[in-house]
């Protein structure tokens, strides 16, 4: 199973700390505020939620998950990962450019 998103950065922008709130996990959250230049906030806001959407059009859209069900962090060499108590082995690839993030994840 397959899910894409794309996602405006601007329309991020616009409510960052609202979507930060909301979106991001636990630890995500603590990446979050490691960041101190702007765009890269919002970047990995964006990326995130990018992410999440794809996974939840990967996994069957009919269960109810949230945001916060998943964790996209980034390994030693900045590979994302997705960290999740639910019982499935997700793949995922991010990408950002000034005005947009998009993602693509993948049930395996
Ligand atoms: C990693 C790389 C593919 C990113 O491409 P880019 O065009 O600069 O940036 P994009 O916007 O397309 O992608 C950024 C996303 O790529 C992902 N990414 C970063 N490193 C990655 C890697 N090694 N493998 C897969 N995905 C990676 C991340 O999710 C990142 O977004 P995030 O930090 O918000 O999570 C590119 O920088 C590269 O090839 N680098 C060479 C390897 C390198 O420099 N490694 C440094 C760490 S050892």
């Amino acid at each position: 199973m397959i899910g894409i998103d794309l996602v405006e950065l601007s329309r991020i922008a616009l409510n960052l700390e609202r979507l930060a709130n909301k979106i991001l996990s636990d630890d995500e959250f603590v990446e979050y505020q490691k960041m101190s230049l702007l765009k890269r906030k919002i970047e990995y806001v964006g990326g995130r939620f990018a992410a999440k959407e794809a996974i939840f059009k990967a996994i069957d859209l009919k269960q109810a998950f949230n945001y916060k069900d998943f964790s996209v962090l980034n390994d030693e060499h900045g590979k994302p990962y997705v960290k999740t108590k639910i019982d499935i082995n997700i793949e995922i690839s991010i990408s950002h450019t000034n005005n947009y993030a998009t993602a693509i994840a993948l049930i395996v």
